[in-house]
């Protein structure tokens, strides 16, 4: 507790309840009320001898934890006290009927401005498990983020044995410079933004780094005991491998859904992912401390940050051992930076736990079926008789279906709501490419994209089955593609181009995993299924910032159903404006 300032304080009963969840909390029928109140405001942070000023929530890098049980209300204020505009999302709620509240800017809600504040209200339905927020407005996630923590209702317990303790664990990447002036300069000259410096487990790069060894996670652990470590990847551009030196995690969870609990050394997790593992301690004091480290799977061709984070889990020494020995210290082996057969294998692995009470309720009939092409392609150098620093003197692009998305100036949900969407978008995105290139192959000798605000609209209740196949036009890459305001299941990948008559025959429609953020595959595809039973305007974008920022995202527009339990809230009077 104390990472957050409850706005009121009240004595005696809130106590005790407060003590278990930092925050300002009171009874409703539904679960509880919890408020929080996030200060945006600048601090000084050193890593790696590099001293700047970031933008973060009440002070804090990484910032505060949000901690709620299943079907609780949070109210969250966000209050601006810096230069930049603001908006946060939080990452893989469901937002029912409460889309206002999900938080990327100029999609469902202007940026909070200077002075302003707004206050994100919504409940939280049908979830529990380990979530995150950031900011959803350019690079200022890079500071802004933490966890969300959804504990089971009062009195049910996990499918899996109580964990002595629960550690969150969230990787991050570090710029010495800004991130802001990194992404608007490569915004600019057409070419890939510079990388990060390092990686951070819970904001500590580690001491693989220079000037770094002060800033090491440590985890004191006991003999004997269940751990459940939270995972959360919050880096801006970089999926990463995990492992614990002579540890084995056992999978159980994955994006807030349990799954069937498996067993591995090592773990892959994408940005926008989290990843619940339970880790069981030696059963005897090993005389040995362990390295826990992170480090990159990366199949794009740009420049990366190749570096690794360590952390370090230490026993408690015994009483009868002497203190002064010092412990030998061992390493992890992590795969192979491009490894893809160590991906493929472990994503195949995961499976919904899909029992009664937890059950796989994916779609069996599809109303609609969608492919979509996602990768990166070149726009013209617009700087007249410039040369850009993208391919051949363009400019780098992204795009879903060859439109790269251009953010509006206004926010679209707003827009949709108050019938003044006109001339603001198309609501025709494109349900397949316009032409068929053999995606995976050669790529194609024209690799410019086109521009657009486009939203594919969908009746209310649809059920969706979406293909996501990579491109190679600029080289195959992983794209990890997050959906708002839905789960998805993941009924299918491969490699190479989806095969609409042989692949559906291998979809797994009985235990697939469902989530909010996948892997498409380097040079594969994967096919999802989701229900769209949530009115709004929902983003869907690469979790790779740097693709977000080229336009590698579009959205869906859910319209209202018949049934007043089925329509779109009405927008908060404090709503901000653009
Ligand atoms: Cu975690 Cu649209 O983001």
């Amino acid at each position: 507790m104390g990472e957050n300032f409850p706005s009121i304080m009240f004595i005696g009963v809130l106590t005790l309840a407060l003590c278990v969840f930092p925050g300002f909390v009171l009874s409703q029928n539904e679960g509880t009320i919890r408020h929080y109140k996030f200060n945006i405001q600048m601090k000084t942070v050193t890593r790696l001898c590099h001293t700047k000023s970031v933008v973060t929530v009440n002070g804090k890098f990484p910032g505060p934890r949000i901690t709620a049980m299943e079907g609780d209300r949070l109210l969250i204020e966000v209050v601006n006290h810096v230069p930049n505009n603001i908006s946060i999302h939080w990452h893989g709620i469901r937002q029912l009927r409460s889309g206002w509240s999900d938080g990327p800017a100029y999609i469902t809600q202007c940026p909070i401005q200077t002075g302003q504040s707004y206050v994100y209200n919504f409940t939280v339905v049908g979830q529990r498990g380990t979530l995150w927020w950031h900011a959803h407005i350019s690079w200022l996630r890079s500071t802004l983020y933490g966890p969300i923590i959804i504990l089971p209702k009062q009195g049910t317990p996990y499918p899996f044995a109580k964990p002595y303790n629960e550690v969150p664990i969230i990787f991050g990447e570090w710029f010495n410079a800004d991130p802001e002036a990194i992404i608007s300069q490569a915004l600019q000259t057409g070419g890939g933004p510079n990388v990060s410096d390092a990686y951070t487990i819970n904001g500590l790069p580690g001491p693989l780094y220079n000037c770094s060894t002060k800033d090491t996670f440590k985890l004191k652990v006991k003999p004997g005991k269940t751990y459940l470590f939270r995972l959360i990847n919050a880096a801006l551009n970089d999926e990463l491998f995990f492992s614990v030196a002579n540890h084995t995690f056992t999978v159980v969870e994955t994006d807030a859904i349990y799954v069937k609990p498996f067993e591995t050394e090592t773990l892959v997790i994408t940005p926008g992912q989290t990843t619940n593992v339970l880790l069981k301690t030696k059963s005897h004091f090993p005389n040995a401390s362990f390295f826990m480290m992170a480090r990159p799977y990366v199949t794009g061709q740009g420049t990366f940050d190749n570096s690794t984070v360590a952390g370090i889990l230490n026993y408690v020494i015994p009483s009868n051992i002497r203190h002064s020995k010092k412990l030998p210290l061992f390493t992890p082996s992590l795969p192979a930076l491009n490894d893809t057969n160590f991906v493929t294998n472990f994503t195949n692995k995961l499976r919904s736990l899909a029992t009664p009470q937890f059950p796989a309720n994916v779609p069996k009939k599809v109303d609609k079926h969608f492919f979509f092409t996602v990768g990166l392609g070149t726009s013209p150098c617009d700087k007249r008789n410039q040369t850009c620093q993208g391919p051949n003197g363009t400019k780098f692009s992204a795009s879903v279906n060859n439109v790269s998305f251009v953010q509006p100036n206004t926010a679209l949900l707003q827009a949709h709501y108050s019938g003044q969407s006109n001339g603001l978008y198309s609501p025709y995105f494109p349900v397949n490419p316009l032409h068929w290139f053999n995606y995976t192959g050669t790529p194609p000798n024209n690799t410019m994209v086109s521009n657009g605000t486009k939203l594919m609209v969908l009746p209310f209740n649809t059920s969706v089955e979406l293909i996501m196949q990579d491109t190679s036009i600029l080289g195959a890459e992983s794209h990890p593609l997050h959906l708002h305001g839905f789960n998805f299941f993941v009924v299918g990948q491969g490699f190479g181009n989806f095969d609409p008559n042989k692949d559906p025959k291998n979809f797994n429609l009985v235990d697939p995993i469902e989530r909010n953020t996948m892997g498409v595959p380097s040079g594969g595809w994967v096919a999802i299924r989701f229900l769209a039973d949530n009115p709004g305007v929902w983003f869907m974008h690469c979790h790779l910032e740097v693709h977000t920022s080229w336009g590698l995202k579009m959205a869906w527009l859910v319209l209202d159903g018949k049934l007043p339990n089925q329509k779109l809230l009405p927008p908060p009077a404090d709503l901000p404006k653009c």
